[in-house]
């Protein structure tokens, strides 16, 4: 490598080691010269002080024009890279960023490499539709074209002005509309200023996590539990803390408040995700009476509570205790459609005003045309009348399959949930793995999930699958089921090879 104080040969024939070509790309040679000083530079190879050849010899050194060359040389002049005087062209006095060793790097490696690390793969691309795969509605069942005159309307009523950022919480008629909405359909007790438009229920939960912890604090999620929680808990560094779900929903042992008090409570009260428990009023009250005292939130998913299929109907925690200190949020992927990506956060009413200047400040209003569209959608009833067409879909799907497996799945099992929503889970016995099942069915284009992937600490009671019935045809169960009943048959055999 060139010193600092060495003549010009070395460097020249670093220059030189290849030809200069007009390439492909079209660089011009002039280009190409500028390139390699400046990357011969800044990666040591001409260190600051170095001398470059004069413009002469390099120009007939490399067989093209001194102009080309006095050019380049003033560029990087002109950059800082070299300094041109009478003396010569020297390599300019440059702070390089020092080559670590590799351990530094890695304990340097950015949050996100030590985020990801702690979450598993999922199984899944987060854009493969197939049957059985949970948590998607009936998608060829939208009215599309209703929603499609909702959207016209609202581009023609808001005109060119909705090119425009719109209010950072979110167009003020759709917060009206879903306050509404809430109130009726989930006992939700909120102003429209307490409402949050959000990219989705995920951003919801990223934005709880944003409002209300410090890197460092605890946060409790469900185990088994929604993935996107924990993904959102760890995104704001938090110390995760998985609790056991049972029968009746998030089941806390009470020592958990004084030895693990956590600042943060995720739980999908209403339609546990992915076992389908119904959070007891026993515990609800509990919980909120335990956060109060403890200084804890609670995020309350209430992601697809909207399709209950068995009994009354389960209302929100939030609107169960006054002041209850419940970050309440929702989505529009499950009772409209995914690729909306809008969903809302309802804040308790202390919160929201502390929140608003730092929310208005961090959120920019965007999809406004579907924001308004879906505000008309709701007000004018076809949200309701869409919801009652698919909980009865969703019913008599729930129902084939529930028969198909009755008739087909001949291995000791155990189905849990389908009081309300779009999807079943089924225990299997511990001599399958869900893992390997779930993988196998893809190459039968069917997408359950392994119940064991939504555990943080599996327990044997967590191997299963997760079936979603929302978006696949009644008439589909049975030979999908059949085919699920091989695959499991077959690797229970293997397990016993
Ligand atoms: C339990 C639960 N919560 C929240 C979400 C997030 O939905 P989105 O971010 O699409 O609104 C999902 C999506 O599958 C979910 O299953």
């Amino acid at each position: 490598m060139p010193d600092a104080e060495a003549p010009a040969g070395p460097v020249l024939d670093l220059l030189l080691e290849t030809p200069l070509v007009k390439d492909r790309s079209g660089a011009s040679l002039q280009r190409q010269l500028h390139q390699r000083i400046r990357g011969a530079i800044l990666d040591g190879r001409f260190p600051s002080g170095c001398r470059l050849p004069g413009s002469r010899a390099l120009a007939t050194a490399l067989g093209i024009s001194r102009n080309s060359v006095t050019a380049v040389y003033d560029l990087l002049g002109a950059e800082g890279y070299i300094t041109l005087s009478r003396q010569g062209t020297r390599v300019s006095a440059l702070e390089r960023p020092a080559s670590r060793p590799r351990a530094a790097r890695q304990a340097a490696s950015p949050p996100v490499a030590r985020r990801a690390a702690r979450i598993r793969d999922s199984t899944l691309n987060a854009a493969d539709n197939l049957p059985l795969r949970p948590g998607v509605p009936a998608l060829a069942r939208f009215p599309l074209s209703a929603w499609k005159h909702c959207l016209d309307r609202a581009v023609r009523q808001a005109g060119p002005s909705g090119l425009w950022y719109g209010d950072p919480l979110g167009e003020p008629a759709l917060r009206a509309a879903i306050m509404r909405h809430l109130a009726v359909a989930r006992g939700v007790r909120c102003e429209p200023e307490q409402i949050v438009i959000t990219e989705g229920a995920q951003e919801a939960l990223t934005l709880c996590v944003r409002l209300v912890t410090n890197p460092g604090d605890t946060a409790w999620i469900e185990d088994p539990g929604y993935r996107g929680a924990k993904t959102a808990m760890l995104g704001g560094d938090l110390d995760v803390i998985p609790m056991r779900v049972d029968d009746s929903g998030l089941s806390v042992p009470e020592r958990a408040w004084t030895t693990q008090t956590p600042r943060l409570v995720y739980t999908s009260p209403s339609h546990q995700y992915p076992t389908g428990a119904v959070l007891t009023a026993a515990r609800r009250l509990d919980l909120i009476d335990r956060a109060q005292r403890h200084g804890a939130w609670i995020i309350e998913d209430d992601y697809d509570s909207e399709y209950r299929h068995a009994g009354e109907l389960v209302g929100a925690m939030q609107g169960l205790v006054p002041d209850a200190p419940v970050l309440y949020g929702g989505t529009f992927s499950k009772t409209l459609f995914p690729s909306l990506r809008l969903g809302f956060l309802v804040l308790p009413d202390a919160l929201a005003a502390k929140a608003a200047p730092w929310l208005r400040e961090t959120l920019r209003g965007g999809h406004r045309y579907e924001q308004l569209a879906l505000a008309q959608f709701i007000e004018s009833g076809q949200f309701s009348r869409h919801l009652g067409r698919m909980r009865r879909l969703y019913k008599r799907r729930q129902d084939a399959l529930r028969a198909a497996l009755t008739q087909h799945l001949d291995v000791p099992h155990v189905v849990a949930g389908g009081d309300s929503g779009m999807h079943l889970t089924v225990r299997l016995p511990d001599d399958c793995l869900d893992t390997r099942i779930a993988e196998a069915a893809r190459a039968f284009e069917m997408a359950p999930m392994p119940l064991s992937r939504f555990a943080l600490r599996p327990l044997p009671e967590d191997n299963g699958l997760v079936l979603g019935y929302g978006n696949t045809s009644e008439s589909l169960f049975v030979p999908l089921v059949q085919r699920l009943a091989k695959l499991i048959a077959a690797d229970r055999q293997e397990g016993k090879g």
